[in-house]
């Protein structure tokens, strides 16, 4: 008999954690995901730490208690920053958080002018001040929180056209601070926002600035669950299966069903 192993949940607001997903299934093809997006609490960035400290763990406990997964990723820099202690001490699985990745962007400078580019309630986190401080003490951390990214994000992925015009601004917010010329890394710390990469490229190249590299934690969140699941729950030959989650049933949610089986989410569900 073949008794399938639990599943991994990757938790977020919406549909940014598909580009932690993303590594996770390149790297463990065989895991089975259940996938799970607050909609209706969408978008945490503009939510006060109270509001995200409260609602995240709790939510997190009716997941786990429903799915049963080995382990839990927060797939969200903005839940992460501020309530992965909570959920951690609430839950009894294994869990796996996003951290704005200001490490590799220190390495990769040469210029030691860094971005940080996140969610407003993400930036202000004194965690992104204890990371700049650790790792970056000689560069300087230009930071900037972004609305709007993260629904230019949702809006891709329910298949409107977005165009590197649309996130340019996003980016003068970084480059157009004293210093900001000189930026030559840029950490992608919202996880809705490795999925307009190929836009922030675009609209770079445009601003005729240089080149700049871009960094997220998807990969390094793929070898950490890796690490923890090892060989035996990371599922093996077949395909793992693939669910989504959404904390509400509206349009939108709709609109994503072809984005979501394109990450092998093929079904769909109301909590
Ligand atoms: N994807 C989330 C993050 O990494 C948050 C997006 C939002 O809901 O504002 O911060």
């Amino acid at each position: 008999m073949n008794i399938a192993a639990p599943p991994v949940l990757i938790f977020d607001s919406g549909v940014g954690g598909l580009s932690v997903l993303g590594p996770i299934r390149a790297l463990m093809p065989g895991v089975s995901i259940v996938y799970a997006a607050d909609n209706a609490g969408f978008p945490y960035g503009i939510r006060s730490e109270a509001e995200i400290a409260a609602r995240v763990p709790a939510l997190l406990g009716r997941l786990v208690e429903r799915y049963r997964p080995q382990l839990a990723v927060i797939a969200c820099n903005t839940a992460s920053t501020i309530a992965l202690a909570h959920v951690r001490a609430a839950l009894d699985v294994p869990v796996v958080g996003t951290v704005p990745a200001i490490k590799p962007a220190a390495e990769g400078s040469r210029s030691r002018v860094i971005g940080v580019l996140g969610t407003m309630a993400t930036v202000r986190q004194a965690y992104v001040d204890r990371l700049a401080g650790e790792f970056a003490v000689d560069c300087t951390v230009l930071r900037h929180g972004s609305a709007r990214l993260v629904i230019l994000a949702e809006a891709k992925l329910a298949g409107e056209t977005v165009t590197a015009a649309d996130v340019a601004p996003e980016l003068v917010g970084l480059t157009g601070q004293p210093g900001g010329e000189r930026m030559d890394m840029m950490v992608l710390a919202c996880t809705h926002f490795p999925l307009l990469a190929a836009e922030l490229v675009e609209a770079r190249t445009l601003s005729g600035l240089g080149p700049l590299g871009m960094v997220d934690g998807g990969a390094g969140i793929a070898r950490r669950v890796a690490h923890l699941l090892g060989g035996a729950g990371a599922g093996a030959g077949q395909p793992g299966s693939g669910r989504a989650v959404f904390t509400r049933a509206d349009a939108h949610v709709d609109a994503l069903a072809g984005a979501l089986q394109s990450f092998g989410l093929m079904t769909t569900e109301i909590l």
